[in-house]
Order: structure tokens, then sequence, then C-alpha cells
């Protein structure tokens, strides 16, 4: 559909934000109600929007979620956010009743039913799960993938679009890999990209120098600790600035520099590096990585397969600098998508 979309454009400029949010947006829906919506369904196109307006006013790193006193200092952002929150909620909600209502354990569709099963097993043990999985935890759980989910997989591929523009010659030997690895009579699977080296490698330096989660997601100190010297006592807010480790010039040559090759060796073979950390580390990792890495690799193949993506004119060539939030995003930027033969 994403395709089918940016092709009806007929080479006239097209902004890919809500397309591709749509797209997104559905693989979330699917996984998390079992079901998928047309893109032109009324319900579907106000839950994309509310998705998009929420989590572009929370602030750099969520600053209202973790300095609650800021909501004073963005007292209009405050109220537009609670509104499509509870809007966001109720539709939520309405799934999650739904699911209840027609639950049948013999046959799990969703994430809402595998939790519902959960709720069901969690009521007979002896253990302490009923008192977390439960179902104001199920709303709040089917909630969150929606939040994290949508606009971040959604803004890495808008910025790779935008690079692929910026950088025409990178995008032409990335086509020519997907061509020469692929072909031109089907398109690209995820198992392809074991062995498109180079393709991977542009899509990793395109997560380390736009980094959409700059400041991850703020965490609490859940005992006293200590952490590199620092003391830690319970309760503090923690902020990663994985920016900061991206954009380190002593662990990156030329962090500003848009160097794809950073991550291929002698041979052109992909080499991973510790210090990107897009999706964060440790426990508490990106629940959704694996998701996320298939959709934007996906997405990104399929566009790069079937249109070579220009700028409208050198005269109106997009700002590359970013709208600084809880997630960072490109400004609106519109392309032309021209067919490949
Ligand atoms: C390119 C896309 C994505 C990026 C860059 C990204 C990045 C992140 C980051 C940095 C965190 C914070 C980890 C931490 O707290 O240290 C996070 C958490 C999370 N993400 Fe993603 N994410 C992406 C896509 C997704 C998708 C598609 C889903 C699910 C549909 C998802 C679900 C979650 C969840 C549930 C958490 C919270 C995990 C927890 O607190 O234990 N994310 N993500």
């Amino acid at each position: 559909m994403l395709v089918d979309g940016m092709r009806d454009s007929n080479g006239e400029p097209l902004d890919p934000h809500i397309m591709i949010a749509n797209a997104v947006s559905n693989i979330t829906c699917s996984v998390v109600f079992g079901k998928r919506y047309d893109h032109s369904d009324p319900e579907f196109q106000r839950l994309v929007l509310i998705l998009d307006k929420m989590v572009n006013k929370i602030g750099s790193g969520g600053i209202i979620i973790f300095l609650p006193f800021s909501k004073h200092m963005f007292p209009g952002n405050y109220k537009e956010v609670s509104s499509h929150f509870f809007e966001f909620r109720t539709f939520i909600q309405r799934h999650v009743d739904e699911h209840q209502r027609n639950f049948n354990r013999e046959n799990i569709r969703d994430i809402i039913d595998l939790f519902l099963n959960e709720m069901e097993l969690a009521k007979n043990e002896t253990n302490d799960r009923a008192d977390y999985i439960h179902s104001k935890s199920l709303t709040a759980t089917a909630m969150f993938l929606f939040l994290a989910g949508t606009e971040t997989s959604t803004t890495t591929s808008r910025w790779a679009l935008l690079y692929m523009m910026m950088y025409p010659e990178i995008q032409a030997k990335v086509q020519q890999e997907i061509d020469t690895v692929v072909g031109r009579m089907r398109m690209p699977q995820w198992a392809d990209r074991l062995l498109l080296p180079y393709t991977e490698a542009v899509l990793l330096e395109i997560q380390r120098i736009r980094t959409v989660l700059p400041l991850g997601v703020p965490h609490v100190a859940s005992e006293d600790t200590t952490l590199a010297g620092y003391d830690i006592p319970k309760g503090t807010y923690v902020v990663a600035n994985v920016w900061a480790l991206h954009n380190d010039p002593d662990v990156w040559a030329e962090p500003d520099q848009f160097k794809p090759e950073r991550f291929l060796d002698e041979d052109g073979k992909l080499s991973y590096r510790e210090e990107l950390i897009p999706f964060s580390t440790g426990h508490r990792v990106c629940l959704g990585m694996n998701l996320a890495k298939m959709e934007v690799f996906l997405f990104f193949t399929y566009i790069m397969h079937s249109f070579t993506i220009r700028k409208l004119s050198d005269a109106k060539a997009p700002s590359m600098k970013g709208i600084a939030g809880v997630i960072f995003t490109p400004a609106p930027y519109e392309v032309i998508a021209t067919n490949r033969k």
C-alpha cells in the first residue's frame, strides 16, 4: 500500500510522512489488535493523527512527563497532549473491551489476547503476577506499544528518505546493490539483508547521525546506587544522552559526516559497532527492536527498489537540521518519486 500510494503521486511532489506513518501504524494494529485498516478509514486516520501530535508535543526527553512543573511553562502543549491522550485511551479501551467479550483461549489472535490469557493464568498462581498483569496494565501496555512503536519507525524511515534525496550517489549505490542481489523480478525480503551490507550500513549510519530518541526514554533509579563514581539516590530520574555518544568524535571519526562506510570492513562486510545504540541497551532495551528493524529495512528497500527519490529543485533543498522533541524529526519535506524500470 505504501509503494502504491507513492506511485499514485505520478512524479508530482509528495510528502511521504503520512504514508509511512499509515504503514507503520497498521503493522502495530495487526500485532496489537489483530486487525489492519484501510488507510482511508476515518477512525484509522484519526489514530495516526493523534499519535503524531501527542508524541511531537511531549518535548525533549519527554520533559512534560519527568518534569511535571514544565506543564506550566508549556500550558498549550500540555492541554493538547492531555486531550489527545484521553481520546487515544478511549480508542484502545474499546478494542480491549471487544477482545474481552470475544476472548477464546483456543484462538489467540494478537497481543491483547496473549495478555488476557496471561491474566487468566496469573489469577490461579501463588506468586504476585496478578498484581501487575491486570486489565489496567493491559490497556497501558497496548497504548505504549503504539506510542513507542509508531513515530520511532516512521521518523527513522523519513530520515532515510531525506538522506537518500540529499545524497543521490549513495542512493544509486543502494539501488545497485539491491538490483544485483534481489533483481528486478521480485521485491526485497527480510532474508536479503544478509547479502545487502552496503544498504544495511546506510541504515545504521542514518540511525547514528539522526538518532530519533536522542535522550532515550527516562528511567527512575529503583534503589540507591552508584555509577562511574556518582551517587544516584533512589527515585532519581536518569536520562541517557545517546545523542552525545552517537556524535562523540573520540568514538566516530568526523561524526557530523554521513559515511555509511564506517560500518563496513575492508572486505565490504557489515561491521557492527557496539557504540551504536539507537534502541538503547541492557534489560530495558527497546521491546520492539526486531520488529522495528524489519519495518525500517523493508520500507526502505521496497522504496529504493521501486523509485528514485529526488528533490524538487536545488533551490528548494529541504533542511537537514531537524526538530528537537522527545523524537528528533526532520522538518516536513517533499520528494519526487520517479518509477524505476
Ligand atoms: C526505529 C524504531 C525504534 C527505535 C529507534 C526505538 C528506540 C527505543 C528506545 C531508545 C527505547 C528506550 C529503551 C530504554 O528505556 O532504555 C525504546 C523502548 C521501547 N520501545 Fe522502541 N524503538 C523503535 C521501535 C519500536 C517498535 C516498533 C515498538 C513496538 C511496536 C517499540 C516498543 C518499545 C517499548 C514497549 C519500549 C519500552 C521497553 C521497556 O521499557 O522495557 N519500539 N525504544
